[in-house]
C-alpha cells in the first residue's frame, strides 16, 4: 500500500518531533518523513499517517515513541570525520595539557560512536588518562556504539598508525568486521540523553564534542543548547562545533580560537 503524507499531517508529526527532540523539519523533509514512517504504517496495518500519529500520541511512554525517534534521526558520522578537529587536538591542545590528569570528555550526539572511538585513538596515542561518555537520543544507534563493532569498510578513514595499534581485525564469524582494544573501549562510555534534557545530572568536561547535531535546531534552541552546554565546560577547557556549523557568539563565557573551536574562558 502507498501512503501519502499530507500537510495538514505532516505539521502535526514536525510539533511532535520538535517537542520531543528540539529538531525542527521543515516542509523540504515532507517526503522524507513518509518515507521514513511508511514502515510503521505497514506494521500495525494503519490506512493513513493521522492513524499512527493519534496511536504515538496515545501511547506516549511505548517503545513505539522510541522506534519513531529512531527513524527520524539522521546518524550519518564516520570515524575521523572533520579532521582537522582532530590535529588541532593532537598538536594544540594535549601538548599544552600535564599527562597524569584525567581528561573527562563528552561527544554529544555521538551517533555510533566513531566520534567517541576517535577521540579515544587520539588520547591513547598520546599516552592520556581519559574518560569519554558518548550520548545520544537513538536508543537503536546507541546500541552499535556499545557493542563497537564495525564493518571494515568504515575503517578506510583510520589512519594506519591507529589502524595498527588499536584496531582488531574480527576472524570466523567476525569476518569483514573489526572493533578496537580494550585499552580503548573499556574507557568509553555510551549512554541515552536527549540534548533538551536537564543537564543537572551530568559532570563537568575537559573537551566537548557537539558536531552536525545543531544543524537540526532552529536558532533559539541552538542558542540554549550551546549556553546549558558551556555551563558543563571547566574554565580552558575546548568546545567543538561541526565545521559547516556556526555559533552566534552572544555566549561571553566561550571565545572561539580556531574556526568551529572554542575556549571556555578562566
Ligand atoms: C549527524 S549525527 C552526528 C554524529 C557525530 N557527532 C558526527 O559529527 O559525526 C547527529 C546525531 O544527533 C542525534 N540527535 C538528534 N537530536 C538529538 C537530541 N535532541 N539529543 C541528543 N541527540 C540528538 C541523532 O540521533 C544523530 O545520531
Amino acid at each position: 500500500m502507498e501512503y501519502r503524507l499530507r500537510e495538514n499531517e505532516f505539521l502535526l508529526f514536525k510539533n511532535l518531533i520538535y517537542d520531543k527532540t528540539s529538531i525542527n523539519l521543515d516542509k523540504s523533509k515532507i517526503s522524507l518523513l513518509e518515507n521514513r514512517l511508511a514502515k510503521r504504517l505497514r506494521h500495525y496495518e494503519f490506512s493513513n499517517f493521522k492513524e499512527y500519529f493519534d496511536y504515538l500520541n496515545n501511547h506516549q511512554n511505548s517503545k513505539e515513541l522510541q522506534l519513531f525517534i529512531d527513524l527520524i534521526t539522521t546518524n550519518e558520522t564516520s570515524f575521523f570525520r572533520e579532521n582537522p578537529h582532530f590535529e588541532f587536538l593532537e598538536q594544540k591542545h594535549l601538548p599544552t595539557l600535564e599527562k597524569n590528569k584525567k581528561l573527562n570528555i563528552w561527544s554529544a550526539a555521538c551517533s555510533s560512536g566513531e566520534e567517541a572511538y576517535t577521540l579515544g585513538m587520539v588520547l591513547e596515542k598520546n599516552k592520556f588518562n581519559y574518560e569519554i561518555l558518548g550520548t545520544d537520543i537513538s536508543e537503536r544507534i546507541l546500541e552499535s556504539a556499545k557493542k563497537g563493532v564495525f564493518p571494515i569498510e568504515r575503517s578506510i578513514k583510520i589512519p594506519s598508525k591507529y589502524l595498527k595499534e588499536f584496531c582488531l581485525k574480527g576472524k570466523n564469524e567476525m569476518e569483514g568486521f573489526f572493533k578496537f582494544d580494550k585499552k580503548i573501549s573499556e574507557k568509553l562510555n555510551f549512554k541515552y540523553f536527549n540534548l533538551n534534557m536537564n543537564f543537572d545530572s551530568l559532570p563537568t568536561f575537559d573537551i566537548i564534542f557537539l558536531r552536525n547535531v545543531m544543524i537540526y535546531f532552529d536558532q533559539k534552541t541552538k542558542d540554549e543548547l550551546v549556553f546549558r552546554i558551556t555551563n558543563k565546560l571547566k574554565k580552558g577547557g575546548l568546545f567543538f562545533i561541526g565545521m559547516a556549523e556556526t555559533l552566534i557568539e552572544k555566549n561571553s563565557k566561550i571565545k572561539m580560537i580556531s574556526p568551529s573551536i572554542y575556549r571556555k574562558l578562566e
